[in-house]
């Protein structure tokens, strides 16, 4: 079975494609991962090495995170999730909040027509309304530019905290109960799930990330529960296509067994 978004055909059709056979023979194109998401971590130690200001790895980042969505787009992985601020971060240095939203928007209006014409859908998952208003403005503008894009859904996570998510779904299904709208004997995981800010996404299978530390830093963490984890040392501004397509590599190698046993898995 297909368990990729896209149809083979399709995928291979597309105008900005190259063959995943050709590019990495050890891809099997159809078992990619639906939904790849990201921690992309090692921006400030990419510069400081380099005896550049932190947010030099910002810009460099930008570059990266341009090649993985085009390469999704080509390869066939429908749902890209990035956690490019989190609700920690408002606590950085100001300087560098405000370079970050500053590169937000200018790489939003910079980058909308080409997401546009490649394909992607732009989502953001977060307390958005945290944001300034002029990110807020420039998010909805480029969602409503790119909303009926189906090749890449790209969710930016924004202000994004897994613990603050999981508690306004609680809030949300308590006031239901209040409300006598639902039975709390009854909630499901399904109506759980609904009051998450990814309702609607599938969950991710592959969470990567980058930089070396071995941590979910309140990323997604509702969703992850299946997802196969993937570290690697190389800082997000050096991460590349290649290393993109090394991830899958070692994502496809691995058995998922959502607790079964080796052989149940292998007879289906
Ligand atoms: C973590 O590296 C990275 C961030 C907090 C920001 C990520 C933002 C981008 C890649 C650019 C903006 C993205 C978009 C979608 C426009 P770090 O600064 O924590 O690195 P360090 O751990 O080495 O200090």
């Amino acid at each position: 079975m297909c368990r990729v978004g896209f149809r083979r055909s399709e995928a291979f059709n597309y105008p900005f494609s190259l063959n995943p056979n050709h590019s990495h023979p050890a891809l099997d194109p159809e078992r990619l991962p639906r939904h790849v998401a990201v921690i992309m971590d090692g921006n400030g130690r990419w510069a400081k090495e380099r005896g550049k200001d932190r947010v030099h790895g910002h810009y460099e980042g930008v570059l990266s995170v341009r090649e993985i969505v085009n390469t999704c787009g080509e390869i066939g992985i429908p749902y890209l999730t990035l956690y490019a601020f989190s609700a920690e971060n408002w606590n950085r240095p100001q300087a560098e909040v405000n370079a970050l939203m500053e590169l937000l928007v200018n790489t939003l209006r910079k980058e909308v027509e080409d997401l546009r014409h490649k394909g992607v859908r732009l989502r953001v998952i977060g307390d958005v309304e945290s944001l300034p208003q002029v990110c807020q403005k420039e998010l909805d503008e480029a969602m409503e530019i790119t909303k009926d894009n189906s090749r890449v859904t790209l969710i930016l996570a924004l202000s994004y905290s897994g613990r603050q998510e999981i508690t306004k779904a609680a809030q949300r299904l308590a006031q239901a109960a209040v409300s006598g709208n639902i039975n709390p004997e009854n909630i499901t995981e399904a109506d759980f799930e609904a009051c998450l800010y990814t309702t609607g996404f599938p969950e991710p299978e592959l969470m990567i990330r980058t930089s070396g530390e071995h941590r979910i830093s309140n990323f997604l963490l509702y969703q992850l529960a299946y997802a196969e984890l993937y570290f690697t040392p190389t800082h997000w501004p050096d991460f590349r296509r290649a290393h993109f397509l090394e991830a899958l590599t070692d994502y496809q190698k691995r058995e998922r067994r959502f607790g079964k046993t080796s052989e149940q898995i292998q007879s289906i």
